[in-house]
């Protein structure tokens, strides 16, 4: 019988595979260790609340659909960061002590962390400045945690992209046209790279490969010579316009987004060629999906080898996906070896073989 303590918070962006996490992570810190397991809502924002924002978590909680759904039940922030919270009149205002303190008033024997590396970096910060004991679980559907070779969520969102090549397809043949789907990756094109190759696009635009749009246009040209009138393009939205530009949304609340580079390649080819183009961007569509199974097997691994971190009393670790298996490894070294993708990538080669354009230096 233990009497240990732990919590839980997911942050940044959703993904499909929290709640299979959350839910791994209560069985065995239950089953195993007889620990009590809370849920931290919100994110870093449930431990500035007062009193703290938390729920313990039973059996009951996993009872029904969870493991299933898409999204975090505990709910997550991705609004910046707590060091430089902006207060909405320009100022900003530093929230770290009120999360130090709200940890250390819950008598956690340790707390686990699902993050990206934007998360995680803030975390682990938090963590040195007030002595808090975590353990890191790396989510992104955007696949660029370094030290591991699969994050949460990556494979939902590609399985989502697949499915959209999918039923881009047949219209595209329908009316011979070029469709272009936009697919998330704020600076890496896992996504578009893996859902290109998986749906059969012609051409894959990724931001660590520089294309041209007369480059697109030879491809295209080239398969109209074998009598293929349409096509498919996925491009990731941190790929830039041909002048290095990146292409944003402006929002009302001030903020830039990505998005509209499908939009800029389709207009560029509807001017400089006959081809008659339509644009499709997935958006949090690629977030908000049921997990795959590969998604809910990974977050299931993740969750149980975190708590035996916990109990190991190994802290400042981030569990890792290496050769079909789990590992740990520093949180630090999940941070700074940011994943692009590589031109030595396999699926690199993979692409280029199948006769897809990725680039012209390529
Ligand atoms: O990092 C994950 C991600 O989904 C990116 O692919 C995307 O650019 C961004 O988050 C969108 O974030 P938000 O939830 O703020 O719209």
């Amino acid at each position: 019988m233990s009497n240990k303590k732990i919590g839980i918070l997911t942050s940044g962006g959703d993904c499909g595979g929290l709640n299979a996490a959350i839910r791994s992570i209560f069985y065995r810190a239950k089953n195993k260790y007889d620990m009590q397991v809370f849920g931290i809502r919100d994110g870093t924002a449930g431990l500035i609340k007062r009193p703290v924002d938390a729920i313990q978590l039973n059996h009951k909680t996993f009872g029904g659909y969870l493991l299933r759904q898409g999204g975090t039940f505990l709910g997550s922030t991705n609004k910046g960061n707590p060091f430089k919270i902006p207060t909405g009149d320009g100022k900003h205002v530093d929230k770290s002590k009120e999360i130090i303190e709200g940890y250390h008033s819950m008598k956690l024997d340790g707390l686990i962390i699902i993050g990206g590396d934007g998360s995680m970096q803030i975390l682990k910060k938090l963590a040195k400045d007030g002595n808090m004991k975590i353990v890191a679980i790396p989510k992104t559907i955007d696949n660029d945690v370094g030290a591991t070779e699969s994050s949460i969520g990556f494979h939902t969102a590609v399985d989502v992209a697949t499915q959209a090549l999918d039923n881009l397809q047949s219209t595209a043949a329908s009316h011979r046209r070029s469709m272009i789907l936009e697919v998330m990756g704020r600076d890496a094109g896992h996504i578009a790279l893996n859902a290109g190759i998986a749906g059969g696009a012609d051409i894959i635009l990724i931001p660590e490969i520089k294309y041209s749009i007369r480059g697109i246009i030879n491809k295209l040209n080239l398969m109209k010579k074998n009598d293929i009138q349409h096509s498919l393009i996925i491009v990731a939205e941190a790929v830039k316009k041909e002048d290095g530009s990146r292409v944003v949304h402006k929002y009302m609340d001030g903020e830039q987004r990505l998005g509209g580079i499908g939009d800029y390649i389709a207009q560029e080819l509807m001017r400089q060629t006959d081809v008659e183009c339509r644009v499709t961007s997935l958006g949090h569509v690629q977030r908000g999906a049921p997990p795959t199974a590969s998604d809910r097997i990974l977050a299931s691994a993740f969750g149980v080898y975190a708590v035996d971190l916990l109990n190991q009393k190994k802290f400042d670790r981030m569990v890792a996906w290496r050769d079909r298996r789990v590992v740990d490894v520093p949180i630090d070294e999940g941070i700074k070896t940011y994943k692009n993708v590589e031109r030595k990538d396999s699926l690199v080669e993979t692409a280029l073989s199948l006769g897809i354009y990725l680039g012209d230096d390529i």
